[in-house]
């Protein structure tokens, strides 16, 4: 496993691997990987097989640009020798670690804005934060030279947001869309659940509970009030949780929708426990 620590070894060692002519697969992070990035890497590598093969590269950056004023950068964990060792195991073939001074040049003028998709559901929440996250995206594409780049589906914004900037921009890069990996309670994998407190830990399944009834009312024929109104009363059962947003839009573009579904439909939450964010997704399926 390669380790480039800056952007002209990356490029250099991308173009070794593109003039071999096999595909290159990006599994974007920022660090203080778990399962969840192991099943990235992993789906990662089930697409190179199923086209003959290819380098895997995971891109460890901890971006500050999609950081608030408010949240704090510093506090981000950061891991790098358990995470090196975790792709070691996991067949990676290179980690891109840059720092920040090799990502954003002095003097750099450019920024990437998915201008709709940034400023509703959590861009409301976090002004700001899709436009790092466009951003950097980009970069790493760049860099990369990826072919194809893997997203999980627990950012469903952020993967939303990147399907759009790829078909705006006419990148070349396959989105690859990964399920939410769970805990066995139900709690949606995150390097932010190492920050809860021990009863906030326990409290945090709520989410997953109330996306699982969710289903339920969907797969039922239920409206969408109706949804949003069983999914209140779930959260409402743990106090510990303070609901920060409840979005049910188009699974496909994240738009607005009423009445009673004809086509799957997300559920987006954002619950704050403390200090920590916690986000989770489900989409849901009408009933046939
Ligand atoms: O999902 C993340 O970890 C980040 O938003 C990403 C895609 C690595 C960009 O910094």
């Amino acid at each position: 496993m390669e380790i480039c620590r800056d952007t002209g070894s990356m490029i250099a060692l991308s173009d070794r691997w593109r003039a071999e002519g096999k595909p290159i697969v990006l599994v974007a992070t920022m660090g203080a990987l778990h399962e969840g990035h192991l099943t990235l890497v992993s789906r990662a590598r089930d697409w190179l097989s199923e086209r003959g093969g290819g380098r895997v590269v995971t891109s460890i950056f901890v971006n500050p640009t999609q950081f608030g004023e408010a949240e704090d950068l510093a506090k981000y964990p950061r891991t790098e020798e358990a995470d090196t060792a975790l792709l070691s195991g996991a067949g990676v073939d290179a980690i891109f670690l840059p720092g920040v001074a090799d990502i954003y040049l002095p003097g750099a003028q450019t920024i990437v804005d998915v201008t709709g998709l940034s400023r509703v559901l959590m861009g409301k929440l976090r002004p700001g934060h899709f436009r790092g996250v466009a951003t950097v995206v980009t970069k790493l594409f760049n860099i990369t030279g990826c072919d194809a780049a893997t997203f999980g589906e627990k950012d469903y914004q952020q993967l939303t947001l990147v399907r759009q900037m790829v078909r705006d921009l006419n990148t070349r890069v396959e989105i690859i869309a990964v399920p939410t990996v769970r805990e066995a309670d139900g709690l949606a994998m995150s390097s932010r659940n190492q920050r809860l407190t021990p009863e906030d830990r326990a409290a945090a399944p709520v989410l997953s509970r109330s996306l699982d009834r969710a289903q339920e009312v969907a797969a039922s024929g239920g409206t969408i009030a109706a949804i949003r109104r069983e999914v209140v009363a779930v959260l409402a059962g743990e106090p510990r949780g303070e609901v920060q947003t409840i979005d049910i839009c188009r699974a496909s573009d994240l738009s607005g929708i009423s009445g009673q579904p004809n086509q799957p439909v997300v559920v987006l939450l954002a619950v704050r426990f403390g200090g920590v964010l916690l986000i989770d997704q489900r989409v849901c399926a009408p009933s046939a």
